[in-house]
């Protein structure tokens, strides 16, 4: 049997594990996951051909990844990284290469909001920066009226977060950072495909980052991107992502004219990490980019049905609305208690847990509320009173490509249950 025959067999047989129906839903026994995997036959087929192939680690697939990445978001240039936190890390690292000529110098300030993963923040420590956190508005991203009033001589830059899908004010942000000539570092893990007037978030800071963790739009089971459209900063991504050698630098030749002594496979010139994905991830990457939009409509429609099914509860729920002039992608679906209703968050997960609808608090609440804080050095710019509501009274559960007509209504007619329960 020739390779190509064999390959092809294998195809057949990997087909019929994706074809088969999905099973029935019953509500309340069969769960409504957080998440569920997107990738199909032919994510798995391209890995397998990678792995028959022996060319596993970093190449041509992770390159066609980034250059299709890249297009979607509208910036010239994507590298490819093993998480979205190493894209938050690269992305610092970077402004802060002793290289680079505008570098951030060590101490600085980065804002950032208190509503967001904890990755987000680590990073910006890693590489000898300080947090300043301001609030979050009612929709979960960082309150842009705050923003002016945390700058001081010693900011030097601003990470917003554009929050489960929901893209923040990235217009206005840019605006402040130009003003006090500041950079942005968009971290756009959970929002890819979310767009500001009709023009991606991730495609308007200095840099911006995205993951594709195994429950996010789409998935390369682990991985990152970071993105920019300036070619000296994705020159020093390179550096960060591997070794800080010269190996995949443009001007790689000439660099090496200077050190006729050092082998050039091996020089290295500045310091990096290996945060490098492999060629399998690269592929998953390619295949899931043709279903993004797809996976996002089904997302969006999800909302919509919510939202619409939620309405009537809005004395007592925060629902995620999608403002003027913006697209939503609909990471999840988050809710918010509003303090005066007559029930608790803990009580309203536990319902929905019992239906079997999978919950989970809003990603690492305030960030400052959390143990890690006492080892964080940190500084808290005004106060955090919508990132503590966040961190107190909001969750969410999942919306997915996976979520169809059955789910969404057992979830709709969970909440109306709990809803009619706790409102006599
Ligand atoms: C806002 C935000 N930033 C960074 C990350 C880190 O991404 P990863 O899990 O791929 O490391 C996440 C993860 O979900 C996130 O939600």
């Amino acid at each position: 049997m020739q390779k190509d025959e064999a390959l092809s067999k294998i195809s057949e047989i990997v087909e019929v594990y994706f074809s088969s129906q999905k099973p029935e839903f019953i509500p309340g026994v069969t769960k409504v996951p957080l998440q569920y995997p997107s990738y199909g036959h032919k994510e798995v087929i391209e890995a397998i051909e990678s792995l028959l192939s022996t060319w596993v680690t970093m190449g041509k697939k992770v390159g066609q990844f980034e250059r299709i990445f890249a297009d979607y978001i509208g910036v010239k240039y994507g590298l490819m990284v093993n998480s979205g936190s190493s894209a938050n890390l690269v992305a610092l690292t970077i402004l802060t290469n002793p290289l680079f000529r505008n570098r951030i110098p060590k101490g600085s300030e980065v804002i950032t909001p208190a509503i967001t993963w904890a990755t987000t923040v680590y990073p910006i420590l890693n590489v000898g920066l300080k947090p300043v956190f301001v609030d979050v508005g009612t929709d979960y991203d960082i309150d842009v009226n705050k923003i002016e009033s945390a700058i001081t001589d010693k900011t030097k830059a601003i990470m917003p977060v554009h929050m489960m899908g929901n893209p923040c004010d990235i217009k206005t942000i840019m605006e402040i950072a130009q003003n006090h000539n500041l950079f942005v570092v968009e971290d756009n893990c959970e929002s890819y495909g979310a767009e500001v007037d009709g023009k991606k978030a991730g495609s308007f800071g200095n840099l911006s980052t995205s993951s594709f963790f195994i429950s996010h739009h789409i998935t390369t089971i682990e991985g990152g991107m970071v993105n920019t459209n300036d070619e000296e900063l994705f020159e020093f991504a390179k550096q960060a992502r591997t070794f800080g050698w010269i190996r995949d630098l443009k001007n790689k030749e000439e660099i090496s004219k200077s050190y006729p002594n050092i082998d050039p496979r091996f020089l290295f010139i500045s310091m990096g990490y290996n945060l490098r994905p492999t060629e399998l991830q690269g592929g998953f990457g390619i295949h899931q980019m043709a279903k993004i939009e797809e996976f996002i409509k089904i997302r969006r429609e999800n909302a919509d049905f919510w939202n619409k099914s939620f309405e009537k509860f809005s004395d007592y729920l925060t629902l995620p609305q999608e403002r003027r002039g913006i697209r939503h992608s609909r990471f999840c679906y988050p809710i918010t208690i509003k303090p005066n209703a007559p029930f608790t968050r803990k009580e309203m997960m536990e319902f929905l847990e019992n239906k079997k609808i999978e919950t989970r608090p809003v990603m690492a609440g305030n960030i400052v509320e959390q143990p890690v804080s006492q080892v964080l050095d940190y500084r808290v710019a005004g106060d955090l009173a919508n990132s503590h509501l966040v961190m107190n009274n909001s969750f969410f559960f999942g919306n997915h490509q996976n979520i169809g007509k059955e789910e969404r209504e057992h979830v709709a007619n969970s909440i109306e249950e709990f809803m009619k329960l706790k409102m006599v």
